[in-house]
């Protein structure tokens, strides 16, 4: 059995991650609308990972023994200033994801529940790689500046982004 509070923790947790993934499909939709698909292409990967979080808390809480109760999901922001605005939405909302996985890390810390702290153990190490990932594309994104044909190199960089493939520049070549 789990703690209740660990219980109600998780099932937020679900929700966050839930919540992510449909903020990177309207992030997804928004590129697709600027004609930039690669960059859409790799929103939707980011989609696809969140919902794979989602399901492996989801799977974890259940195996667990424990209740879930799905919440409603806010409906996604779908309209942008730009491309790197997009990119600072979704660094902020990455950076709120660890902040709440570190929540439930001492939670379970303090509960002394060791499964749920190894459980956790590859969020706390998958998101590091997502900040990553995001901060790298923002440095991109900066250096390209107003310059169209970097644009359009990154967006194609990120085109080549694959389903199981981390969101890292270094990867898809
Ligand atoms: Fe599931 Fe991007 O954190």
């Amino acid at each position: 059995m789990i703690e209740p509070t660990i219980e109600e923790a998780l099932g937020k947790q679900i929700n966050q991650e839930f919540t992510a993934a449909y903020n990177y499909l309207g992030m997804s939709a928004y590129f697709d609308s600027q004609s930039l698909d690669g960059f859409a292409n790799w929103m939707q990967i980011q989609h696809d990972e969140e919902v794979e979080h989602g399901m492996r808390l989801f799977r974890y809480l259940l195996d667990r023994g424990g209740k879930i109760e799905l919440k409603a999901i806010p409906a996604p922001q779908s309209e942008y200033d730009n491309t790197m605005s997009v990119f600072e939405t979704a660094l902020e909302q990455e950076r709120e994801n660890s902040r709440c996985i570190n929540q439930l890390y001492e939670l379970a810390t303090q509960s002394n529940d060791f499964a749920t702290k190894s459980h956790l153990q590859w969020f706390l190490d998958e998101q590091v790689e997502e900040e990553k990932s995001i901060e790298d594309i923002i440095a991109m994104l900066r250096l390209a500046k107003d310059d169209v044909s970097a644009l359009l190199f990154l967006n194609d960089k990120l085109g080549s982004r694959e389903t199981g493939q981390d969101g890292s520049l270094e990867d898809g070549e």
